[in-house]
């Protein structure tokens, strides 16, 4: 299973919880403000990241999406980070990635003000675990 890592931060925090992806499946990690959406075609697996913005991914983040090539049933999975609600989130990306084909196996959101590595800790896990299946 080869993964990739993309995500999109305005502040640093979904970077932090990318890079505890990237460290953990041994995974490249992109910026996806830098990245060309075709990248995903060389990975069976694509990680997608964004903050939550008025109850909504980040607007890049949900550019990037809708912006990527025809899936294939090609495996994501989604984290976020945020402060209170994650609203449409999630929602939102699920719906433009199964328009193109992906098939999208877990949503992992990580609640708070300040994050340290720890708290990335039982979410990477989860994710972890998920792909083993
Ligand atoms: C403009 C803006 C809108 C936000 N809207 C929400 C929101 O609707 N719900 C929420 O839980 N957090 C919201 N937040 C908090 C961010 O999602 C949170 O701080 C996140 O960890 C930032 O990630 P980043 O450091 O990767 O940019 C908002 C932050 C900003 C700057």
């Amino acid at each position: 299973m080869k993964a990739c890592v993309l995500y999109f931060s305005q502040t640093g925090n979904t970077k932090s919880f990318a890079e505890e992806i990237s460290d953990s499946l041994d995974a490249p990690v992109f910026d996806l403000i830098t990245s060309d959406p075709s990248v995903v075609n060389e990975y069976d697996v694509v990680l997608i990241g964004t903050p939550v913005h008025g109850f909504n991914p980040s607007k890049e983040a949900l550019a990037f999406v809708e912006r990527l090539p025809e899936g294939d049933g090609k495996k994501t999975v989604l984290f976020c980070t945020h402060r209170l609600w994650t609203g449409r989130t999630f929602g939102k990306l699920k719906s433009t990635l199964k328009k193109k084909n992906y098939h999208n196996v877990l949503c992992v959101a990580v609640k708070g003000k300040e994050f340290s590595k720890e708290d990335f800790t039982e979410p990477v896990q989860k994710i972890v675990k998920k792909l083993q299946e």
